[in-house]
């Protein structure tokens, strides 16, 4: 008997999601801590409207997540870690009274079926709701993923240009491209401990047209200017 063909509802996060959402984690960050449901929990409390899950219809797999917060950027610096913008994971900081920021914490994809658009669905969500809220941009820490294999011959900037102008492709870092972002910074020691991006990030960003003058966008288009490649 064939089966019924399956289609997928991006809508923001319950708590029964929570478990589905701790399966997605092991399978996308394998031997990492998954996340649990302490900040899970949080998460709900301080900012539900933040929180997306992409489920698989019929039969409710969770195969997506996105995860984010409202901060004052004002408050963080640059180089900052994914600690220090989550409070631990736990979104305490959270701040919609002054913040104009939605900073995305998460954003994952069960392998089993990347490459499918569900990221992509996913980032739409976030764009309405700051298109909803009124808020200025999103920003975020992409880590560069593909980097442990031309850390040997390229610096992290190097990287991001080459992936930037299209040379090279990363599989986070294209796809936030490909969503509208714009690299604003390379940082180091983002996710300290990740295999693969050896900690590295490019701090990435996504100005609201509605909500952004045009100096925004100047200063957005300097911020990142990588050296040209020979
Ligand atoms: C990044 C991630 C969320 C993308 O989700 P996804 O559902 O596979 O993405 P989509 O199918 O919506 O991709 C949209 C576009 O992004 C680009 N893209 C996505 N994955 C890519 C990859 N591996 N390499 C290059 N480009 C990629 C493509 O242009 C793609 O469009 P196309 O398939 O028509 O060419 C997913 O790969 C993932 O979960 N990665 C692991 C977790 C992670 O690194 N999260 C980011 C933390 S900073």
């Amino acid at each position: 008997m064939s089966r019924p063909p399956t289609r997928i509802v991006v809508r923001t996060t319950a708590r029964e999601d929570f478990a589905g959402i701790g399966r997605l984690t092991e399978a996308v960050y394998p031997g990492s801590p998954p996340w649990n449901e302490r900040q899970l929990s949080s998460h709900l409390d301080v900012f539900p409207d933040g929180q997306f899950v992409a489920v698989e219809e019929p039969g409710g797999l969770i195969v997506g997540m996105a995860a984010s917060l409202i901060i004052l950027w004002d408050e963080y610096q640059m180089h900052m870690n994914w600690r220090d913008f989550t409070d631990h994971g736990m979104f305490t900081n959270h701040d919609p009274e002054n913040g104009h920021t939605l900073y995305g914490a998460e954003v994952m994809v069960d392998p089993a079926v990347q490459r499918r658009g569900i990221g992509k669905r996913l980032y739409h969500a976030r764009r309405e709701l700051v298109e909803r809220l009124g808020l200025l941009r999103i920003r975020a820490g992409a880590r560069l993923r593909g980097y442990h294999r031309h850390a040997r011959k390229m610096s992290p900037d190097e990287y991001v240009a080459a992936v930037v102008a299209g040379r090279l492709k990363d599989a986070t870092l294209s796809f936030q491209l490909r969503e509208g972002f714009k690299v604003i910074s390379v940082v180091s020691e983002y996710l300290k401990f990740d295999p693969e991006s050896l900690g590295f990030a490019a701090v990435i960003e996504w100005l609201n047209p509605a909500v952004a003058a045009p100096e925004e966008f100047d200063r957005q288009a300097r911020s990142f200017l990588p050296a040209p490649s020979e």
